[in-house]
């Protein structure tokens, strides 16, 4: 097993017999927590992780941005702002995809311990392709039940995926638990605007596409909710950025 890994695995993940499969640690098997959407069945395909980098994260990134919205370098920087990620801090990339900002992470946590995560095989496979190697270790689990001790990462990123996540505050109070005393969260996802509340805009939107609709407050609350301080939330076009830290000892 990646020897980072066994320092932040929960003891009953720490198998015997750990099975590896395209470069990732596989926690799941053949339980896949990601539902039926029509977004997350794309994200478990084969040929979405081989265009979503360079074609459909930044055009997806652009749409939900706005015009004036940072572009995926300035998401990436704003990512980098809110976690403040130092030389040896342990990073977690909840929902990582093909580890397109996990990667940003393990350059900023230098010998740190660096964990990409996410529950498709696909997504995963693409991740250790791109980035082979020892800095990153790949696992397949689930955000809503993440296989990581309590107050094990010093940095926990969620970036473009609670909306698709079938119970997205279970995975963030999964975020607050792993999360250490003076640990930071950084989280990116929809807002509602315009003239229709969060609840009727998601009722018109998700059957649709599969993206959930939050309001302003549903992050913000739910990290306070879970003992986090110096909540933020920064709004731009239809998405929302949402950063906070577990207080120090
Ligand atoms: C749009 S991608 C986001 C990738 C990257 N974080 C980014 O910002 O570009 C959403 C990811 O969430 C993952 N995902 C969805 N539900 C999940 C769950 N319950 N547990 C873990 N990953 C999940 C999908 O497999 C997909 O790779």
């Amino acid at each position: 097993m990646h020897a980072d890994l066994a320092s932040v695995l929960a003891p009953e993940h720490r198998s015997a017999v750990p099975v590896f499969r395209d470069g990732y640690l596989d926690l799941l098997g053949d339980d896949d927590p990601t539902g039926g959407g029509p977004g997350q069945r794309l994200m478990v395909s084969r040929a979405l992780p081989l265009i979503y980098e360079r074609l459909w994260r930044p055009l997806g990134g652009r749409l939900l941005m706005g015009a004036l919205g940072p572009d995926t370098a300035g998401e990436r920087r704003i990512a980098l702002e809110m976690l403040r990620i130092s030389p040896g801090d342990a990073v977690l990339d909840v929902a990582c995809g093909p580890g397109n900002f996990t990667q940003a992470f393990a350059g900023a946590a230098g010998d740190g311990p660096v964990v990409g995560l996410d529950a498709s095989r696909t997504m995963l496979a693409q991740a250790a392709r791109e980035r082979p190697g020892d800095e990153i270790a790949w696992v397949r689990g689930s955000a809503t039940e993440l296989p990581f001790r309590d107050g094990s990462f010093d940095a926990v990123c969620c970036f473009a995926a609670l909306y698709l996540i079938e119970e997205p505050l279970r995975a963030v109070a999964e975020i607050a638990r792993v999360l250490a005393p003076g640990g930071r969260v950084a989280l990116l996802s929809s807002v509602a605007r315009g003239p229709l509340p969060a609840a009727a805009a998601d009722f018109f939107v998700r059957p649709l596409t599969g993206v959930r609709i939050f309001g302003r407050e549903d992050l913000t609350d739910a990290l306070r909710a879970h003992g986090l301080v110096g909540v933020r939330l920064r709004i731009t076009g239809l998405a929302q950025f949402v950063s906070g830290l577990r207080p120090p000892a």
